[in-house]
């Protein structure tokens, strides 16, 4: 994700890739203290470190690892008291948009659900992100609790979604397909661009087109 990041910034006008550090590499206070926000695509180890540092000087926060806890849940909320803190478990707007049409199977509560999803074969978590974050909303939507997600991993497919909605008559199939992992670079990029105007707060991709949740 890193490169497809700095691929997108590269091409993005208004966008500058100023700092990358890496692991076990001295930390340049002087450098991030230059930086209008930070992306952090790594692992949930690293978060506290990132949201500590990018606190220091008070810059914004996108972050799209997956696989937290608990913890790593807390920490977000804790920084957002103090700077702006965009996280979201797939950074593409079409799964944004996905999430919010989950809001009208609440018409159809009393239907079976079942999510589903497929990734390739080196990812480290399952069931993914979205599909936790997905389920997440579903369940929310019909009020009731739902068999946990689906994961298929195989090859190196990017990301496919899907949520099926049963009846005994008929069977509604929503799904998401990634077709390549710059979707989720350009998602990130925009949220950048996006989190530099706001408060601190907590804020997902979601807000970026539908504006901050009351
Ligand atoms: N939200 C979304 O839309 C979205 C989309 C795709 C992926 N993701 C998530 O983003 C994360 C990264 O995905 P990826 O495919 O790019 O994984 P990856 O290929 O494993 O890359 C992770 C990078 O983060 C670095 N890193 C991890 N922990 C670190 C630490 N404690 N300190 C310093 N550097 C650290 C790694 O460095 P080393 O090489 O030194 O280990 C590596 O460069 C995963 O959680 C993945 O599920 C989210």
């Amino acid at each position: 994700m890193g490169k497809e990041i700095a691929a997108v910034i590269e091409a993005n006008p208004r966008c500058e890739l100023s700092y990358t550090p890496l692991r076990g590499e001295k930390w340049d206070s002087k450098k991030a203290a230059t930086l209008d926000v930070w992306i952090d695509f790594s692992s949930p180890e690293a978060l506290k470190d990132v949201l500590k540092k990018a606190s220091e000087n008070k810059t914004p926060v996108v972050c799209g690892t997956t696989g937290f806890s608990k913890k790593e849940k807390d920490l977000l909320k804790k920084y957002s008291g103090k700077i702006p803190v965009l996280w979201s478990s797939n950074m593409s707007l079409g799964v944004a948009v996905l999430n919010e049409a989950l809001k009208s199977l609440a018409a159809i509560s009393h239907f079976d659900f079942q999510i589903e999803e497929i990734h390739h074969n080196r990812k480290k978590d399952r069931p993914s992100g979205t599909a936790i974050t997905l389920q997440e909303n579903l369940e929310k939507a019909v009020g009731k609790k739902l068999p946990e997600a689906l994961a298929i991993r195989g090859g190196g497919v990017f990301g496919v979604h899907k949520i099926f909605a049963m009846s005994d008559e008929e069977v509604l199939t929503f799904e998401h397909t990634a077709l390549n992992r710059t979707v989720f670079a350009k998602g990130s990029v925009q949220a950048a661009e996006w989190l530099v105007k706001q408060k601190p707060g907590l804020y997902q991709i979601r807000d970026v087109l539908f504006g901050k949740k009351k």
